[in-house]
């Protein structure tokens, strides 16, 4: 089976010290929940928030380079995300590709060198407005899974995908729990298509203006493996709410 994981983007936000609150809530929340929690702070926090969060909970970097080191001003390796405490990043989220410009070929480098380091790549894929409207999303859901996971080395890879709508992100219009159905199930289809196994296995997150009332419609989905969180997960006892969310058919954790 796999377990619901609830991350919390903090993208650009949040002093050290809201950081270090944030983080022990986030640890606090999974100690009652049946699901794994993770959060992806800024760089520069990474280090003081994996104190406080240990091995309870998932750390992950927001971003990693598709080079390994060198002259990249402003860049983070991948290795450097782990020697900070890192047990995961985010590959191509949606600001990276559309306000930053990474490529899918950009993306498809980070998560190679995210793997490398020893990393769980999470790699974040969605569609535009337009490019729903013009009836494009499947094209472009497989065309992005496609480019990530060419870019592991083998379906032992660990991997987990975030379905995030580019039109839902931040706008407080989420996806219908049935747009994310379709969604999730070509994604999975498509990772069927390389490995059955790693179909069956890989977690599949839904992102874009999650919050704690309509978490649970997304989490009924079977497909629906857990929820990527940026707004609201800056308040730490609503993304507490979200992280000890249980469907009311499993057992109190
Ligand atoms: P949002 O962001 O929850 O604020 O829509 C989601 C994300 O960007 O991961």
């Amino acid at each position: 089976m796999r377990t619901p994981l609830i991350a919390g983007n903090w993208k650009m936000n949040g002093t050290r010290a809201e950081a270090l609150t944030w983080a022990a809530a986030a640890v606090e929340a999974a100690a009652e929940s049946p699901n794994d929690a993770a959060v992806f702070p800024p760089d520069v926090w990474l280090a003081a928030v994996a104190e406080v969060v240990g091995d309870a909970i998932g750390l992950g970097g927001q971003a990693c380079s598709w080079e390994t080191s060198g002259a990249f001003t402003g860049a983070t390796a991948a290795t450097m995300l782990a020697e900070a405490g890192c047990s995961m990043v985010l590959c191509g989220h949606s600001e990276r590709r559309h306000v930053f410009g990474e490529t899918d070929a950009e993306v498809a480098g980070s998560v190679t060198r995210a793997l490398e380091a020893g990393l769980t790549p999470v790699l974040c894929v969605g569609e535009t407005l337009e490019e729903r409207e013009a009836g494009r999303t499947r094209d472009v859901l497989l065309r992005q899974v496609d480019a990530g996971i060419g870019a592991t080395r083998g379906p032992a890879d660990p991997l987990i995908i975030a379905y995030e709508p580019v039109w839902a992100i931040g706008t407080g219009k989420a996806a219908s729990p049935t747009e994310a159905a379709e969604a999730h199930a070509w994604i999975r289809a498509r990772v069927a298509e390389t490995d059955a196994e790693r179909a069956a296995a890989v977690r599949i997150l839904y992102g874009g203006s999650a919050n704690p009332d309509n978490i649970g419609g997304f989490l009924e989905v079977p497909d629906v493996d857990g929820a990527l969180i940026g707004g609201a997960a800056l308040d730490p006892a609503t993304f507490g709410r979200m992280i000890r969310h249980a469907p009311a058919s499993a057992p109190e954790a």
